[in-house]
């Protein structure tokens, strides 16, 4: 690019001359446009009810929670196939060892948490409420969300594993909570 001219002006302040520097085309260029945006943008966002940080936030988390997969959303068939899996068990009593034991006993037979063995339930015994309590869990009792560090294919592995404990017998079971289920 050639150097632009300088032009002098012509008037003197007490002796200092100016010389006459216009600014680039490219920056005026940006400096109309951001007005031409903000002339736009900020009667759309603070005037007429554009959507603040805060709904757009909650929107994504509405559609996020709308879109995410249901662990009971299979229903009661589908979990009844995977308990019938072997192989899904055999993931889900893994898991149970890592995990559960802790609240429930290596055996299921319950130690803060409920014994997982009889046929009393608190939350109800079908294969989509043990799911269910499983993936949400029971916070103010003490149960943890699954969901936020197990997929819902884990959680299903689990639901098969608690099925598969029924009739079991470990060795110091917790006495029965919540009300018989005969299914
Ligand atoms: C921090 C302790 C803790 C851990 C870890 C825990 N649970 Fe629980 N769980 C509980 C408590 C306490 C309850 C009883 C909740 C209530 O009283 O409503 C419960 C309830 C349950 C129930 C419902 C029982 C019923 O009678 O309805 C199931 C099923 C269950 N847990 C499965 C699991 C599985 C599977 C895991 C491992 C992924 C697990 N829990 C890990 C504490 C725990």
């Amino acid at each position: 690019m050639s150097e632009p001219k300088d032009e002098l002006l012509d008037h003197a302040y007490d002796g200092i001359r100016e010389y006459d520097n216009p600014l680039p085309k490219w920056w005026l260029g940006i400096f109309y446009i951001s007005i031409i945006f903000a002339l736009i943008y900020i009667p759309y966002y603070l005037f007429l009810g554009g959507p603040s940080q805060e709904d757009e936030y909650a929107a994504e988390m509405a559609a996020a929670a709308a879109s995410a997969p249901k662990v009971d959303a299979a229903g009661e068939d589908a979990l009844e196939k995977i308990a019938a899996d072997a192989g899904r068990v055999g993931e889900g009593k893994a898991l149970f060892a890592v995990n559960c034991m802790p609240c429930h006993a290596a055996d299921a037979g319950g130690l803060v948490g409920p014994n997982l063995t009889d046929d009393h339930w608190i939350h109800g015994g079908r294969l989509t409420d043990i799911a269910r309590v499983i993936s949400e869990g029971v916070p103010e009792k003490g149960m943890i969300a699954w969901k936020k560090q197990l997929s819902p294919a884990q959680i299903q592995s689990l639901t098969a594993f608690v099925r598969s404990l029924r009739g079991t017998k470990p060795a110091a079971p917790k006495p029965p909570e919540g009300e018989p289920f005969g299914g």
